[in-house]
């Protein structure tokens, strides 16, 4: 039996829909107001909790042989990110799991301060790599799926909004992709207690990112460049009533700031341990939006 949470998510989704394609026992953990009925009817079973509770989680991990963690938190780092990965770990080291697939992000490894999910990954990388289960530890650059909407938005008005410096560097991985590395991760030798970077083929800059929707959708793109202090000023109003919106804008502020792209090296790793190509942005919005 493989647990997956976050299984009504970008990535869990499709993960789940892998493992049943494979026919494997999956149980989704979802909670009671998510969208799971695509789930259930592909055969996964439903397992309806919350992962602040840890009573939940436990429950959830009777039995379970492989757990795959892809869940995100919104704005609560904390519970989320750290304490609930803290606890599948735990009751994966319990129950004899035989290896443990963590979402972590591209980065966590470089110290922001500023960046509460940031933080609680690298934390619990380390209690993962510690605790004695097999494990492969994923960290992904920004995920395609994320982008579908602003390229809908796109199509409609040719408008794409840029916050920050265009010059910064990006690997955008196909979503797919990366539920096939974490579904693969659980059998692949060389996937075994690896920490991966996960990126799309191309080192892209994230002003190309419009210039690719132009091709796309054969739109001259109307890009509007808004300085990330549009960002400061936002955290500051907010932080005035609402403390933990204000820290996940940290992590945001981070994310728009930084570079987070792969190596050619480390994308031709990962080709070469998981055997196939990793999809370009391009391909991968053409895929989705039948252009
Ligand atoms: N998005 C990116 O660009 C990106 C980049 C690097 C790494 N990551 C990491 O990848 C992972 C997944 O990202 P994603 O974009 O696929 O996330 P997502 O689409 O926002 O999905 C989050 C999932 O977590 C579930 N969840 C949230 N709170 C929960 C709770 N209290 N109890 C049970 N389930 C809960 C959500 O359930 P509901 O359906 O009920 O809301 C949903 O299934 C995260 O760990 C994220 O940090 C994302």
């Amino acid at each position: 039996m493989i647990l997956v949470t976050g299984a009504t998510g970008g990535i869990g989704r499709r993960v789940v829909r892998l493992l049943r394609q494979q026919e494997k026992s999956v149980r989704a953990f979802v909670r009671l107001s998510s969208r799971y009925s695509e789930l259930e009817h592909r055969g996964a079973e439903i397992f309806i909790g919350d992962l602040r509770q840890d009573k939940d989680i436990q429950q959830a991990c009777k039995g379970v042989d492989y757990i795959i963690s892809t869940h995100g938190s919104g704005s609560d780092a904390l519970s989320l990110d750290y304490r609930a990965n803290i606890e599948l770990i735990d009751q994966a080291k319990a129950s004899g799991v035989k290896h443990f697939v963590l979402i972590s992000v591209l980065g966590a490894d470089r110290g922001y301060e500023d960046a509460p999910v940031f933080k609680a990954k690298r934390a619990v990388e380390k209690y993962l790599e510690a605790s004695g289960v097999n494990y492969t530890i994923l960290r992904p650059s920004g995920l395609a799926s994320n982008l579908l909407p602003l390229a809908e938005r796109f199509r409609e008005t040719g408008l794409y909004l840029l916050i920050g410096d265009p010059k910064n560097r990006t690997s955008i991985v196909s979503t797919d992709d990366l539920a096939k590395i974490a579904v693969d991760s659980l059998t692949v030798e060389g996937a075994r207690n690896q920490t991966l970077a996960v990126g799309g083929p191309e080192i892209l800059t994230r002003g190309d990112i419009p210039q690719i929707f132009g091709r796309i959708f054969n739109k001259q793109p109307i890009v509007i460049n808004a300085p990330l202090f549009a960002i400061d000023g936002l955290r500051s109003a907010l932080g005035l009533f609402n403390p933990q919106t204000q820290q996940a804008l940290g992590t945001y502020r981070t994310l728009l700031a930084n570079e987070f792209f792969c190596t050619k090296e480390e994308i031709t790793n990962l080709e070469k341990i998981f055997n196939f190509k990793l999809e370009t942005l391009e391909n991968f919005v053409r895929r989705y939006l039948a252009v």
